[in-house]
């Protein structure tokens, strides 16, 4: 099934200059880019953004980070898109991380890993909804 998910480079991979890297990855593996935008996330956009998480231990650490540079954030589709970009992505732990998967190249740990896409149909058409406005 074509399916569409929201994927963000995070700041650190933004602010070590891996934009570009990233997205020739995502392009090599048959991903169409339908929106793109930079932006810089504030403490209520990724309380809205990462609603779910507000609460966990790790939570305030992950708002000041997401806040600490600029985003790039994109609108991808391709077949199996959700499960396709969880496997390029890599684990969120970092002794996960497959060789040659995003976060095993440009994550710098737990919380700073470089890379997030939606992990359901619905969370894209709610990230989606929160990132692009549609
Ligand atoms: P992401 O895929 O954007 O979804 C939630 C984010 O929270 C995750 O990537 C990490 O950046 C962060 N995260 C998840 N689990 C932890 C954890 N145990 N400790 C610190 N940060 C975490």
């Amino acid at each position: 099934m074509i399916e569409q998910s929201l994927f963000l480079i995070k700041p650190n991979a933004v602010m070590q200059g891996h934009v570009g890297q990233i997205i020739s990855m995502l392009e090599d593996h048959g991903f169409s880019i339908l929106k793109m935008k930079l932006f810089r996330f504030d403490e209520e956009l990724a309380r809205i953004f990462y609603a779910e998480h507000i609460g966990k231990d790790f939570f305030p650490r992950l708002q000041s980070f997401m806040c600490s540079g600029n985003t790039v954030a994109l609108l991808l589709e391709r077949e199996s898109a959700i499960q396709h970009l969880r496997e390029l992505n890599g684990d969120v732990s970092p002794e996960k991380r497959k060789p040659g998967t995003i976060r095993a190249l440009y994550g710098n740990g737990i919380t700073e890993n470089g890379v997030h896409s939606s992990d359901s149909l619905a969370s894209a058409k709610r990230e989606t909804k929160v990132i692009f406005g549609v």
